[in-house]
């Protein structure tokens, strides 16, 4: 399949789980992609693994909660590509605690990267997506925007907003030609689910010592053997920013195992 012929595409969080694989599925595919990510290590990860491929790919050391971060790299990957015509929202980080034990800096800091980190991506790429090709946006919600995941409040909340915020987005810019739709992973391998992630942010601290884990019993997936691998989203990611997904938008695609019906 070579669907990101010709195509250029903008990967946040590029650097290391789900990011970087879809960055990897476009490049396999015959794209041009920009992987950002605030972990200039992961990144660097990301181009190893990329391979002859790496000639397609440029790297953007970019803060999704940062404003004027966010503005020079998005600058920065539309130069590179001459234009663009498919975002993908993968940055964000988890943090776990009792709810009446969490501050108001740890709170904020999740809803910052993830929510507003969102919100900052699409505003600055909108313009180059007007101009671009079967334009699509891909967002990051997750489960736990539609199920109970206890200690993990900020989270949901702002999985929650992702998810909410990509039906408006869809409807506000079906007109100018670009589709807006949300993934929602579970049970996925990567440096948020394993703590090894590439940024110290992304591995947050896990769950609280004394957390009832008989709360996680009814989170586990129907499929397979466990968790599943950061490419079994990937591939969803890529139909869904490539015209195979020309009359989606405005939707979410829960990709979990079967761990919620
Ligand atoms: N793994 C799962 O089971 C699961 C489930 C639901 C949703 N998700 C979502 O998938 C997306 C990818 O996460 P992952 O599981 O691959 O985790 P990951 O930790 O492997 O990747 C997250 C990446 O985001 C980057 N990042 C963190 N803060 C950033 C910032 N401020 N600016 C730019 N980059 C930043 C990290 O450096 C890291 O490379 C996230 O939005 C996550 O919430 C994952």
């Amino acid at each position: 399949m070579n669907r990101y012929e010709g195509r250029r595409a903008l990967v946040t969080g590029g650097g290391s789980g789900i990011g970087q694989a879809t960055v990897l599925r476009m490049l396999a595919e015959g794209g041009r992609v920009v992987a950002a990510d605030v972990s200039e290590a992961g990144l660097a990860d990301t181009v190893a693994k990329a391979g002859d491929a790496a000639t397609r790919l440029t790297t953007v050391v970019m803060d999704v909660a940062d404003e004027d971060s966010v503005k020079a790299g998005v600058a920065t990957a539309v130069q590179a590509l001459g234009g663009l015509d498919a975002v993908v929202n993968a940055a964000g980080i988890l943090r776990s605690s009792h709810t009446h034990e969490t501050t108001l800096a740890s709170f904020e800091q999740v809803l910052r990267i993830n929510l507003v980190g969102t919100f900052l991506v699409v505003r600055e790429t909108i313009p180059a997506l007007r101009e671009g090709n079967g334009a699509a946006v891909v967002n990051f919600s997750s489960t736990s925007a539609m199920f109970a995941h206890p200690y993990m409040a900020a989270y949901a909340a702002s999985k929650g907003g992702i998810q909410s915020m990509t039906h408006a987005l869809a409807s506000e810019y079906a007109g100018a030609g670009i589709r807006f739709n949300s993934v929602q992973p579970g049970s996925i391998s990567s440096g948020m689910t394993d703590g090894s992630g590439a940024s110290k942010q992304s591995a947050g601290p896990g769950l609280p010592a004394d957390a009832d884990m008989s709360l996680f019993m009814k989170l586990a997936p129907a499929l397979g053997q466990g968790f599943a691998g950061p490419e079994t989203v990937a591939g969803v990611v890529a139909m869904l920013a490539s015209d195979d997904g020309a009359f989606i938008t405005g939707t979410e695609v829960r990709i979990d195992g079967g761990t919620h019906f």
